[in-house]
């Protein structure tokens, strides 16, 4: 079984090919490269560059673990991704669309393709949760009909309706988002963000303010379903379980370059947690 090397700090062209996910292991045609970073950069202020060269690929429908300590840059660097705030140096390819170059409209198409979870779910507390699935479709189209359930079309209740019972919720469809538990929440956050019907999904520490029963049970019917639905995942953890146990392959940050790089199923705990010596 491999180990995960850390990786040197020197720059060191990234190895996709050695990553690939399972499904696509020994296939004939490369898979395609859902993002593309190369040289990110990115300062806060006169303060040391928290990215300072990140180079970081990732394969259609691979799940990648972005790992390393706090203040590492993990949040950032998906920020980034998405221009939530701007790098200072760098490419981004997301979805075949150069992330850095787009027009505020085109960019707004683009984050209309990729789904995002935080790690507090950012729901609207006093709608319903099929009311709040319901603007996971604001991604498509915009107007009032798509805040509240109730005056959305007919088509698009159904389809929330049925991103929660994706997520096993389809009983809670009524309820106040505040009356539900952490747990509850998260999964019509996830069903929100299906309801986008992405291609891509980051999610930044998704299950971190759930109990670890619940933290597993999410995590566990997220990373299903992105699987199922053939979706790319990118996503933060400091549970270095998860990352083994639902990643394809594991990222390392650290000092603000990829220190870190190799499949999840080395299982190398020791290895792992030198990324936060
Ligand atoms: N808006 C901001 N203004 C100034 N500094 C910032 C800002 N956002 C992040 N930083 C700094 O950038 C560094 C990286 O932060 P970031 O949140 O990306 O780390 P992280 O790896 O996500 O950490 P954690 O594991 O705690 O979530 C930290 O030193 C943080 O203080
Ligand atoms: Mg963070």
């Amino acid at each position: 079984m491999l180990a995960l090397q850390p990786r040197p700090l020197a720059a060191d062209p990234i190895r996709v090919e050695a990553a690939a996910p399972t499904p696509l292991a020994g296939a004939a045609v490369p898979a395609a490269v859902d993002l593309d970073i190369r040289g990110m950069v990115k300062s806060f202020g006169e303060a040391k560059p928290v990215l300072n060269g990140v180079d970081l690929a990732v394969l259609r429908g691979q799940s990648v673990a972005l790992i390393g300590a706090n203040g590492a840059g993990k949040s950032t660097l998906l920020r980034c991704c998405l221009r939530l705030i701007e790098a200072e140096g760098g490419s981004v390819r997301l979805l075949e669309r150069d992330v850095r170059r787009l027009a505020p409209r085109d960019l707004r198409r683009l984050r209309a393709r990729v789904g995002f979870v935080f790690q507090r779910h950012n729901l609207v507390p006093r709608l319903s949760a099929l009311s709040n699935v319901v603007h996971g479709a604001q991604a498509r189209h915009a107007g009032a009909r798509y805040w509240l359930h109730g005056l959305a079309p007919k088509a698009v209740r159904e389809e929330a309706m049925h991103c929660l019972d994706l997520v096993g919720l389809p009983h809670i469809a009524r309820q106040r988002v505040d009356s539900l538990s952490g747990g509850q929440s998260q999964r019509v956050a996830i069903a929100r963000a299906l309801m986008q019907r992405p291609q891509f999904v980051m999610a930044d520490e998704p299950v971190a303010s759930l109990d670890p029963n619940a933290g597993e049970e999410v995590m566990g019917l997220f990373s299903d379903l992105m699987r199922r639905e053939g979706l790319t995942l990118l996503f933060s953890s400091h549970d270095l379980r998860h990352a083994v146990d639902y990643a394809d392959r594991i990222v390392g940050l650290r000092a603000g370059r990829v220190e870190l790089d190799g499949p999840a199923r080395a299982q190398d705990f020791a290895g792992l947690r030198e990324i936060y010596g």
